[in-house]
């Protein structure tokens, strides 16, 4: 196992993933963790990220420096470089000049994390200080034209540092560097896989919850089929999923989601429809933010009202996932993590005095797709969009009404339907559609019309942080828009989202 300290750079999730691509699995601690907590996590090795401080700000993150006398080896990468040797003893100042972008890495020693580098190569830099003095015992292993200190090595004590990004794809030989640390360095082995993964998780649940009841919110996303998945092979009849029916779902969603969920998922579960219920609430209401803490207070009290028909449950759990984990925990913060619960059944776990079991709550979305296949999800459960739990009511703006909600679900199927056969679906991040609060004149036949307007957005993204909009070929979008005309009474307007998030963002609502 990798131990990464977070620095607060943007690119640490991205230093995770490359060591999880190695078959090496990691772990992301904020600076706050302590040296008794690392000596018990027992990594093979440790990455310092970067981070946007400079380490003679005040408040600039530290790690107790007697993580460098752990005998484990440590990379320092940017920030973590400038850290470690400061603390070592050598001297960091404001550089000359900044250097941002590309730059030539002439490599002083081929050996260590270099080992097998050609002597140049191109690196990605970024950073405002540099090096001036290493510390005693350090050796120079790189410079670039503006960083005299561009890597240097420890070599009895293995610990190394560079000020380049080996973690970005700007710098072609990264991924070698790393592999150099994690297996020459530090002698990782191969052995994390989504097999390996799932057997000790299966292994971690069984032990946990011994022969206590859990309760599980399924919605029919890959995350909380996943985490049902696991469970079930962790503890079978001890599971009961809860899959509430807010009458804001797709074109016939709930049915189809019943019939894929029974006969994919062999588990207990019990479908509440409680439509009447949501939409009842929702009357009159315009707002988005209203719109969203309504359906939110109602989730809570149909899901606790059924969660109690189960007796003895003592567990809740959740689909949770690392990016929602790390992003809780500030790179400054104490060492405790505030989890971000699901937008779904926030506050749950307090109000029913529940304990939490979060089996996903270590990997990446992709991951979880991988560990689906695993476990022998179809692929129609694993390759599904995200939804949002709020539902069409965030995509039917204004007021939502059941017609409303029909003329929506109708655009949907067509823009779905379009967006599959065009072998679309699984590139985009989503693709759906939104109906406006507005109408517009058209002409149909001979007569004037005056009917709704509906967007259609499809964006591209990895983690809905950052989100671009899909280049759909116009083919397929007049294709879409023709369709949608021509086939859902009510709408003589379609118009495409060209926005990315940021500014925008990946809902309209
Ligand atoms: P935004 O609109 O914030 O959405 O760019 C980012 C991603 O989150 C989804 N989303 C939600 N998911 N409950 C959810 O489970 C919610 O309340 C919610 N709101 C937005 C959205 O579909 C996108 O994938």
């Amino acid at each position: 196992m990798i131990l990464i300290i977070d620095f607060g750079s943007q690119y640490n999730q991205l230093i995770a993933r490359r060591v999880r691509e190695n078959h090496v699995y990691c772990l992301i601690e904020p600076p706050t963790i302590t040296v008794a907590a690392i000596r018990r996590l027992n990594p093979e090795g440790i990455i310092l990220s970067g981070g946007p401080s400079s380490i003679y700000e005040k408040d600039s993150p530290k790690i107790h420096p007697a993580v460098f006398k752990l005998g484990i080896p440590v990379l320092g990468i940017c920030y973590g470089m400038q850290f470690m040797m400061s603390a070592l003893g050598g001297t960091v100042r404001r550089a000359g000049r900044r250097e941002y972008g590309f730059a030539e890495l002439r490599i002083k020693r081929q050996s260590g994390i270099f080992q097998d580098i050609p002597k140049k190569t191109q690196c990605w830099m970024s950073h405002g200080d540099s090096i001036q003095r290493l510390p005693r015992g350090f050796t120079l292993m790189g410079s670039t034209e503006n960083t005299a200190m561009a890597a240097a090595a420890h070599p009895g004590k293995r610990l190394l540092g560079v000020q380049f990004h080996p973690e970005v794809a700007h710098t072609p030989q990264g991924m070698k560097i790393l592999r150099n640390f994690l297996f020459g360095i530090c002698g990782c082995k191969r052995s994390w896989s989504m097999k390996s993964f799932a057997r000790q998780t299966i292994q971690d649940i069984r032990q946990t919850v011994a022969d206590k009841k859990v309760i599980l919110g399924l919605s029919g996303g890959v995350d909380s089929s996943v985490t049902a998945m696991l469970l079930h092979q962790s503890i079978h009849k001890q599971l009961t999923c809860i899959f509430v029916d807010n009458g804001l779902l797709r074109k016939n969603e709930a049915d189809k989601l019943k019939v894929t969920l029974k006969q994919h998922l062999n588990i207990n579960i019990r479908f509440v429809n409680a439509a009447a219920r949501f939409l009842k609430a929702l009357k009159n209401i315009t707002d988005p933010e209203k719109k969203r803490k309504i359906i939110g207070r109602i989730f809570m009290d149909v899901f606790e009202a059924e969660a109690k028909k189960i007796k003895g449950a003592e567990y809740l759990a959740q689909g949770t996932l690392y990016p929602d984990v790390i992003e809780s925990v500030s790179a400054f913060g104490g060492p405790t993590s505030i989890i971000k619960s699901h937008h779904n059944v926030g506050g749950l776990p307090g109000k029913m005095k529940l304990k939490l079991i979060e089996p996903l709550r270590y990997l990446f979305k992709d991951e979880v797709r991988l560990l689906g296949k695993e476990l022998g999800l179809p692929a129609e459960l694993i390759w599904r969009q995200p939804f949002p739990g709020p539902g069409l009511a965030v995509r039917v703006l204004g007021e939502i009404k059941h017609k409303r909600l029909r003329i929506l679900r109708d655009v949907d199927d067509v823009l779905l339907e379009e967006i599959k056969n065009a072998g679309y679906y699984n590139k985009l991040w989503q693709s759906f559609a939104v109906l406006l609060p507005l109408k517009s004149v058209g002409v149909m036949g001979d007569q004037r019309t005056y009917e709704n307007i509906v967007a259609i957005r499809a964006v591209t993204s990895k983690d809905a942080m950052t989100a671009d909009w899909a280049k759909l070929p116009h083919k397929l979008l007049g294709k879409i828009s023709n369709r949608i005309i021509n086939e859902v009474d009510g709408v003589n307007r379609v118009v495409y989202d060209i926005s990315s998030k940021p500014p925008s963002t990946i809902e309209w609502e």
